[in-house]
């Protein structure tokens, strides 16, 4: 199956995702580098958020800000889950406080033809610049992403971020076929995406199907595990872990597994012993709650340890938050998390 173990096979991190035993419980954040570092509040300019990420050297040292600061065991890819639509020409646009924001939303089948295959090296070069550079640089392993075929058809079909995705799930009832169309052309900018990050160099890819919470399992199983599916089975082949994660998507982890998962994120609604409990030896990575963050530093050691004793040592645990890190969180809370999943974190052996 491991074409290529790489140069991080034996890191803790790697070997978490696998499920086998290594010396320490690794940790990283996701949204660990961004707006909640005042180095990066320094360096960030005044451009947008997909200029920055146009900027392979701004980029490099924006990913680089966090492990300096932290020692977490991950590095992630500073871009966005809709740097490939934007590149294509879609027509996305990055609001400051807002998020992602369409100006022409897809509505029907004529707007397929606004999405045409991606092609990495012509379209996102700056994306793999990054990543070589990051590669050449880091010595923990790196991190690359996509965002899952629901979470970007749900921004480029409603416009905007969305609270009840009225118009995502009405083309999905109404019209399954072009609903299918879409996800699978979203699948494959996805898996051209990943695959070109990892042949430039990223250890480990994570799907981030942030917003699939808001469907029911048979609605996920219908409309989106296919082509989740093809997206993680697309890179199976690289050997490179595959984590694959959602918010509020407690009633969907087995799904969320079976889409082709060697780490399944959880977060911080599903307390990590259950949904062990529930998903058997498939690696977890979670889910300290981020806002015990906000709560200070008593709290967010208090949340640290219950999540280390709730995994009760066992190899298949990546350290996360349940969800990114919040902008106004305090690094130095953040530092003292990474210091006691470090310090206290133990994996056991087991026969
Ligand atoms: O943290 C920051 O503030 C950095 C800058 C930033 C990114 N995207 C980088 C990013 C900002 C402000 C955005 C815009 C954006 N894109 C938002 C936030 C709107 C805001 O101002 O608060 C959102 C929700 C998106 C869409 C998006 N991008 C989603 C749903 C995800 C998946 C992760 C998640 O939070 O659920 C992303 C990925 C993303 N955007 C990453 C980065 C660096 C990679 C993931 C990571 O760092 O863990």
């Amino acid at each position: 199956m491991m074409t290529d173990p790489g140069r991080f096979h034996d890191h803790a991190f790697i070997r978490a995702c696998r499920g086998l035993p290594h010396d320490r419980v690794p940790v990283w954040f996701m949204r660990q580098a961004g707006r909640s570092l005042p180095e990066y509040r320094a360096i960030r300019g005044e451009g947008t958020i997909l200029e920055a990420i146009a900027d392979p050297d701004l980029s490099t040292e924006i990913s680089l800000q966090p492990v300096r600061r932290y020692g977490v065991d991950a590095a992630i890819l500073y871009s966005d889950i809709v740097v490939p639509a934007h590149a294509v020409g879609f027509g996305v646009t990055v609001t400051p406080g807002i998020g992602p924001e369409v100006e022409h939303p897809f509505r029907t089948a004529a707007d397929l033809d606004r999405l045409r295959p991606l092609d990495p090296d012509a379209d996102t070069p700056y994306v793999l610049d990054t990543v070589r550079q990051l590669v050449a640089e880091l010595d923990v392993p790196l991190i690359g992403f996509a965002g899952g075929p629901f979470t970007v058809a749900s921004y480029l079909i409603e416009g905007r971020p969305s609270r009840d995705y009225v118009h995502t799930k009405r083309l999905m009832f109404n019209d399954e076929a072009l609903w299918h169309s879409l996800m699978d052309r979203l699948a494959d900018m996805a898996i051209a995406s990943l695959r070109s990050q990892i042949d430039a160099g990223a250890s480990a890819i994570q799907l981030f199907d942030s917003w699939a919470g808001a469907l029911s399992p048979p609605q996920y199983e219908r409309y989106v595990l296919p082509h989740s599916q093809k997206v993680l089975s697309g890179v199976a082949d690289t050997g490179v872990p595959k984590i694959h994660f959602g918010v509020t998507t407690g009633e969907l982890l087995e799904l969320i597994r079976d889409a082709g998962a060697d780490v399944v994120g959880v977060d911080w609604r599903v307390p990590l012993d259950r949904a062990r409990a529930r998903l058997g030896d498939v690696s977890l990575q979670g889910n300290l709650d981020p806002t015990m963050v906000m709560a200070g530093v008593d709290a967010a050691i208090a949340g640290t340890r219950d999540v280390l004793a709730r995994n009760a040592g066992h190899p298949g645990h990546v350290f996360n938050l349940g969800h990114g890190v919040m902008p106004a969180s305090d690094p130095d809370v953040l530092a003292e998390v990474v210091r006691v999943v470090h310090a206290e974190g133990r994996v056991e052996v087991r026969p």
